[in-house]
């Protein structure tokens, strides 16, 4: 879920609702507000994407345009507001459901992300008090206990102000088990908005004369980059000239100020239908930008910030690499590589097996979690998972101030700016060039001898953005291959090595976007079962490794081809220019350029990205924000 929050002199409502746009690739299933306005709380709240309660509050000021305060939407031109764009976990995505919840009087409201585990508990005991709940949430226990909290602390005697709501907000996060960021505004409470979160993330913008918070810094970018990143179990309690930070216990504490470089425009489609597109033609800078300083004079490569010794990593004899969805498959390639280089064996696990089993680690074992947003729920526990056990963990992550890298002992960041769109891609290229950063600066400070060979890898890594330029720069025949693919109803990946963890991708990605069955397969191993599936006309994408260097994989791929091809496949052929072999077995062939075995995912990616947009776009479907996905899962 996407969550902002805002207090200061500007009408409250445009703000939020601008937040929550560029966090909608949180969540979409509803989107809703609560803005204090002259002691009222004005709220609304709509299923389904944005636009439908943008479309909801126009025609609430074309009835009402006087509107508290005269505002000329009629939902006021109060100064404090949270806003909510949600990704469902309790309850469906209905109207009912969105956040805001209210207390039963109408004075709280307040918006969550992540889960209350002890809902169900809490719910009852509150259903024993008298309490009526009007949605199906674990979130409105939060509300009721808010209320009560407030109730009881006016009784005793505490003032209303904003202190007031800390003090009631803490009381609430005692009760509370899960993970959760909650916001909350009192109508009696103006100018205050208050924040608490655990195992969710929150961000504070600071402003002049305004402040916010926010699930990501993408919601106020445009407004400030100066931002604080909040610890865990921490509340926060904003005005327009203040920020307070405590504990759980009351405690005052600190957040960690840090500034923002993206530039605000990079959050914007520039031109393009779908962000995705723009995200995918931003793949040369972005991964340029991962490069961009990694390598000191001597040629040494730098991590970002590094907590840990030379030592450490030379007494590493285990890497298990952690992560979700497309960053999962940025592992499985970069096993191959560490393996290549460090001799160190190396595992990859997807986040949410790792985390509930007992995998043998210790101390010199290395993990390598990687995650593009760094608060990936998933990716998170299996982090904490592995450090209660001692291990190291080193973070790749994509998101400054977020808590995966915050949790890690080591982070390399990748410099891909915002990804956008749901579907990853430009951060999936910039995460495989920060696992082959990792993969040589292991082999180096294991001191390695083919110091010669990390100078080459680093230099054929330096070509890549040129290679992608020139790649995307005649990427228009995939595009139209895209047109003719998109009535298929399957479509099959196949490849061997690097290339096997590239079919998974596509595949994914057109699930992800289309909507359409598609599978990836270790091209060896379709003989086992998959063939079966292969019918007159299936299209096959074959992803073919270079025939420099590692001849036979390329030789064995070309005949897995084959087999398809005897058994009716169509087949869609994905190779290096200049291999005339596949030219004979490929119904449709797409060259890449020239790129050594292990970096080949960095340009074999990139066609099957902008295939999966394009089948998705073709089909009619939103390829920004497909249907039940969101971009940032914080929830187990
Ligand atoms: C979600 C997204 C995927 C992403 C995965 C991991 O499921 O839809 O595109 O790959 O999370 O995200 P992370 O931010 O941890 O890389």
């Amino acid at each position: 879920c996407g969550i902002v929050g805002y207090a200061g002199a500007r009408p409250a409502l445009g703000i939020v609702l601008d937040g929550l746009r560029r966090l909608e690739y949180r969540g979409y299933d509803s989107a809703g507000v609560a803005i204090v306005c002259d002691g009222e709380l004005l709220t609304e709240k709509k299923a389904g994407k944005l636009a439908n309660l943008e479309k909801v509050l126009s025609e609430r000021a074309a009835e009402n345009p006087a509107g508290c305060g005269a505002s000329p939407i009629g939902i006021g031109d109060g100064t404090t507001g949270i806003g909510h764009t949600r990704w469902a976990t309790h309850g469906g995505p209905t109207d009912r459901n969105a956040h805001p919840h209210l207390s039963p009087d109408g004075r709280v409201a307040v918006i969550h992300n992540g889960i209350i585990e002890n809902f169900a508990k809490l719910r009852t005991e509150l259903e024993d008090q008298g309490v009526t709940f009007s949605s199906d949430t674990d979130t409105e226990c939060a509300a009721h206990l808010l209320s009560a909290a407030l109730t009881e602390l006016r009784a005793a005697g505490q003032p209303d102000g904003p202190q007031l709501l800390t003090a009631a907000m803490r009381v609430v996060c005692q009760r509370l088990e899960g993970a959760f960021t909650l916001l909350a505004v009192d109508s009696a409470i103006p100018g205050a908005v208050v924040g608490a979160r655990r195992n969710s993330p929150l961000v504070v913008g600071r402003g002049v004369g305004e402040n916010y918070l926010a699930s990501d810094v993408a919601a106020f970018i445009e407004h400030t980059r100066e931002a604080v990143e909040l610890g865990q179990d921490q509340i926060v309690l904003i005005t327009s000239d203040s920020i307070e930070i405590t504990d759980f216990d009351g405690q005052p504490a600190s957040g960690k100020d840090f500034h923002i470089d993206w530039d605000s425009s990079a959050a914007e489609k520039g031109g393009y239908d779908w962000f995705m597109l723009k995200e995918i033609a931003e793949q040369p800078e972005a991964v340029a930008d991962t490069l961009l300083g990694r390598l000191t004079e001597t040629g040494e490569i730098m991590l970002d910030e590094v907590r840990l010794s030379d030592q450490d990593l030379r007494d590493v004899d285990k890497v298990f690499i952690v992560a979700c969805g497309t960053s999962y498959h940025a592992g499985m390639v970069a096993k191959y590589a560490i393996e290549h280089w460090t001799r160190i064996p190396c595992e990859v696990e997807l986040a949410s097996e790792f985390r509930y089993r007992d995998p043998v680690l210790d101390r010199s074992t290395l993990i390598v979690v990687i995650s593009q947003s760094g608060e990936t729920m998933d990716t998170l526990m299996a982090l904490r998972h592995a450090k209660d056990q001692k291990a190291r963990v080193l973070a790749i992550c994509n998101t400054n101030g977020s808590t995966i890298p915050r949790e890690s002992d080591a982070v390399l960041y990748t410099h891909g700016g915002p990804e956008i769109a749901v579907a990853s891609t430009k951060a999936f290229l910039t995460q495989l060039v920060a696992c082959y950063l990792i993969g040589l600066h292991l082999a180096q400070v294991r001191g390695i001898k083919f110091a010669d060979e990390v100078a080459a890898v680093v230099e054929q890594l330096h070509q890549v953005p040129e290679k992608l330029r020139d790649l995307l720069g005649r990427i228009e025949p995939v595009r139209e291959l895209a047109r003719e693919l998109s009535a298929e109803t399957t479509i099959l990946f196949i490849g061997r090595h690097v290339g096997y963890p590239v079919a998974l991708e596509g595949a994914l990605k057109l699930k992800e976007l289309a909507y359409m069955h598609a599978e990836g397969f270790a091209a060896g191993e379709l003989k086992h079962g998959p063939i079966s599936l292969i019918d007159q006309n299936t299209p096959v994408i074959c992803i073919v490794p270079s025939p420099v260097g590692r001849g036979m994989l390329h030789d064995k791929v070309v005949s897995n081809i084959q087999e398809v091809r005897a058994r009716g496949a169509r087949t869609i052929v994905i190779a290096e220019e200049g291999d005339e072999s596949v030219v004979r077995y490929a119904d449709h062939l797409i060259y890449v350029p020239r790129t050594p075995t292990l970096l080949a995912p960095l340009v074999t990616a990139v066609p099957l990205q902008v295939l999966a947009a394009e089948i998705a776009a073709a089909r009619g479907h939103d390829v920004d924000q497909p249907r039940n996905l969101a971009k940032s899962v914080t929830v187990e």
